[in-house]
């Protein structure tokens, strides 16, 4: 399949005629990539499971992975959920469109292949213009996972995209680079206590000052162990993961980079090539090399938004080993160490 590519011009005018077709690929049954304020989303007809299906063979993602159905405005919503209880009508007047997915019991309309099985469905409603608009001219609501191939890093460029996608499906829209770099928040609000089912860029500090007491499931906080099962299936599986062997290092600063540089050392001497994981505040404390500046610790914004694609630069690198620093686990924190800490498969080393 030869897979044309898009490219929007000016994001913040976006133009319908640049989206037509693409929206009638969508109604069609085809794939197009496109752009979100997250990372790069693969989408199809959420309500045509036969579309769905194709882009599992894409993405060679398990079937028991659901896709979040994404939305252009609240009015789409009440087709696809059998209600909305009041934490989602709460969240959502508050944060969307934005990068928060929530869970609702779902209508029979929403195909279990969508579904992963589930009578719930995962809904978002995206801000980025470009992901918006083309929902709303598709005309129906577009499943999308991230439009990377099951198991490597999310991606956050359309070349990213271009990678893993090229020629397995209809069309990708090249939008630029994505604002915040991880995937949304996704919260379970079809039980009694809202859940949190994996941390984004809605930090859990946000969603406990809309909704007084939220959970959160234990696949977010380390590794899913044989009796423990994930809310979101995805959570499950082995992430983000770069080709290299990554160690995540944890303790204080002084201790990381001292430990990090001798790691580092050693599997260089021992003819391994090395990937150290730093940010802007420590780059001058390792040797030049192979550094990858992930951000600044003080807009931690930024390493969440360079988060994959410095594990995907690595990946191009084909190093063999990776020593990433650590960040706190509050606020956007929360995200980017899960991200990270399922990157390093849990390997973390405590100094
Ligand atoms: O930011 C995002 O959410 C991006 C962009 C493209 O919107 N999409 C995304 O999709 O990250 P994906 O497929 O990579 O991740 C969806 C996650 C998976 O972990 C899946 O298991 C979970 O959502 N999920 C989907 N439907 C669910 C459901 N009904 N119940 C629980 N978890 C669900
Ligand atoms: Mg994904």
């Amino acid at each position: 399949m030869i897979t044309k590519i898009v490219t929007i011009t000016d994001k913040t005018n976006v133009n319908d005629e640049e989206l037509r077709e693409a929206a009638e690929i969508l109604r069609s049954g085809g794939l197009v990539a496109f752009p979100t304020e997250t990372v790069y989303g693969l989408g199809a007809n959420a309500l045509d499971e036969t579309a769905a299906k194709k882009i599992y063979e894409a993405k060679g993602r398990p079937s028991d992975n659901p896709l979040i159905a994404h939305i252009s405005c609240m009015e789409e919503l009440p087709a696809l959920v059998k209600e909305i209880p009041e934490a989602g009508r709460k969240l959502a007047e508050k944060y969307w469109p934005g990068p928060l997915t929530m869970i609702f019991p779902k209508k029979a309309v929403v195909p279990y292949g969508t579904t992963g099985g589930l009578d719930t469905v995962a809904v978002r409603m995206p801000s980025d213009p470009v992901a918006n608009r083309l929902i709303r001219l598709a005309g129906v609501p577009v499943a999308a996972p991230s439009a990377n191939t099951s198991g490597r890093p999310s991606p956050t460029k359309a070349e990213h995209v271009i990678e893993d996608m090229n020629g397995k499906i209809e069309m990708i829209i090249d939008g630029g680079e994505v604002g915040i770099g991880v995937e949304s928040t996704i919260v379970d609000v079809s039980g009694k206590v809202p859940t949190l089912l994996r941390p984004g860029a809605i930090t859990m500090e946000m969603l406990e000052e809309t909704l007084g007491k939220v959970e959160v499931d234990p696949a977010i906080l380390g590794p899913v162990s044989g009796n423990v099962r994930p809310k979101a299936p995805g959570m499950k599986y082995r992430h983000y993961a770069p080709q290299a062997e990554m160690t995540l290092v944890e303790g204080d600063m002084q201790a990381v980079v001292e430990y990090i540089n001798r790691e580092a050392k050693a599997a260089k001497a021992a003819g391994r090539k090395v990937g150290i994981i730093c940010t802007e505040e420590s780059r001058s404390c390792y040797p030049e090399g192979i550094l990858e500046v992930i951000g600044s610790r003080e807009h931690e914004e930024t390493v969440a938004h360079n988060l994959f694609a410095v594990l995907r630069e690595f990946d191009e690198r084909q190093v063999d080993c990776i020593f990433s620093e650590s960040f706190s686990r509050d606020r956007l924190g929360q995200a980017i160490m899960n991200r990270l800490c399922k990157a390093a498969g849990y390997h973390i080393v405590e100094v």
